[in-house]
């Protein structure tokens, strides 16, 4: 409508406010995106849009009779601007679905208003375990940095790594990687001497390679968010820790496809466990990465299938309903929903909420000429280890 409520003073217009957003209510379903499409992490915004509106191209804006309205709000990461806007979302544009959450405080920071507002919040990017029990409405179609972690544990001690360094960004999703490979790893035998934890901001990560480097491990064990992975690849290249005989190895989020084909050949042969490949062999996924690029002129990653995804969710849950956006109602409906998604099969765990899905080992290859994580190994069907046994 072009004019929010807030605008409005008098009596009259405050009628004429509620009058419109019932006339939304009956033939539009409104769906609010909180996305970091500004400051350090935006790479995460930029993917996780992308992926909502190719699904949205592909299926066209209406589901179960309504029309699909994206309403999208840069939050520049910063979890204060999240709530902010989440307020505002809910209080003057009246949405059906709170979505997006490229950073893990972003969906924390909402959760709260999720369940005041009885809204579900679908979160298509942030990985911390903890996230999916901060609310009832909160649904995740992205990934639990815990997933890769333990199977990374698994493979490398394996595979002949046994002793590791591990540096993480010191928030949520860092402390969680660290945690759960740091279980999975000593309890089978690893060593750990370094547990190094590397600021959010602008991080200098000489002194830690450095650190690093001095404990003399097989590999480091590695997470950071975007847009940090490249400078981290590039200190650890220029200081010759791959030359000295260590490896990286970690959740994917470290050869990540947005910026992988950016890190150059000395990345060939590093080994990763994580959820999605542009590589990943699939009909469905050479058809989406045709897509993605042919839309966006960029590679599409793990965060662009949680969009993506999220999306599918929205559109099913909606047809269950009958177009109903009672929340509760739709969040029942999401509930179980399995399907299979460009990353491989994948469903929403009725109990938990959270997502279950393939959890793949990929090694870097040139393809074609471009880098890329081949997928080696499969992990079937794997549900978050953050909530099992607790
Ligand atoms: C989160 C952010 C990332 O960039 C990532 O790769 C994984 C997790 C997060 O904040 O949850």
């Amino acid at each position: 409508m072009g004019i929010s409520c807030r605008q409005f003073t008098s009596l009259t217009a405050v009628a004429l406010c509620f009058t419109i957003n019932s006339a939304n209510a009956q033939g539009t379903v409104k769906i609010g995106a909180l996305l970091p499409m500004t400051g350090p992490q935006q790479a995460n915004g930029v993917q996780i849009s992308a992926g909502i509106r190719l699904y949205m191209e592909q299926h066209g804006n209406t589901a179960a009779g309504k029309n699909i309205q994206l309403i999208v709000k840069d939050d520049g990461g910063v979890a204060d601007n999240s709530k902010r806007l989440a307020q505002d979302l809910i209080v003057n544009e009246k949405v059906d679905f709170m979505v997006g959450f490229g950073l893990t405080p972003a969906a924390l920071a909402v959760a709260p208003l999720a369940t005041e507002a009885k809204i579900p919040e679908v979160v298509m990017g942030a990985g911390t375990s903890i996230i999916t029990e901060r609310s009832p409405y909160v649904v995740r179609t992205s990934f639990t940095l815990a997933q890769s972690c333990v199977i990374m544990a698994d493979w490398a001690l394996k595979n002949g790594i046994k002793k590791v360094v591990s540096i993480v960004a010191d928030y949520a999703p860092g402390i969680d990687s660290e945690k759960f490979f740091k279980e999975s790893f000593l309890k089978g035998g690893g060593q750990i001497p370094e547990f190094i934890r590397t600021p959010l901001a602008n991080p200098d990560f000489a002194p830690f390679l450095q650190r690093a480097r001095d404990a003399k491990p097989d590999a480091v064990f590695v997470f950071v968010p975007a847009g940090l992975q490249t400078v981290l690849v590039r200190q650890f290249l220029e200081r010759g820790l791959d030359k000295a005989g260590i490896r990286i190895i970690g959740p994917g989020d470290v050869t990540d496809d947005d910026v992988l084909n950016r890190m150059g050949d000395q990345m060939i042969g590093t080994v990763t466990a994580h959820i999605y490949s542009a590589a990943h062999p699939s009909k469905l996924n050479k058809e989406y990465v045709t897509a993605f690029e042919k839309a966006n002129s960029m590679r599409p990653n793990f965060m662009s299938v949680g969009g993506y995804d999220g999306m599918h969710l929205i559109y099913e849950a909606l047809k269950k309903t009958d177009g109903k956006t009672d929340g509760e109602a739709l969040i029942a409906a999401m509930k179980g929903t399995a399907w299979e998604s460009p990353r491989g099969p994948i469903s929403i765990d009725p109990e938990t909420r959270d997502i279950i899905q393939n959890v793949y080992m990929r090694k870097v290859e040139k393809v074609n000429g471009e880098l890329y994580n081949v997928e080696f190994a499969t992990f079937e069907a794997v549900k978050d280890p953050g909530k099992i046994n607790e």
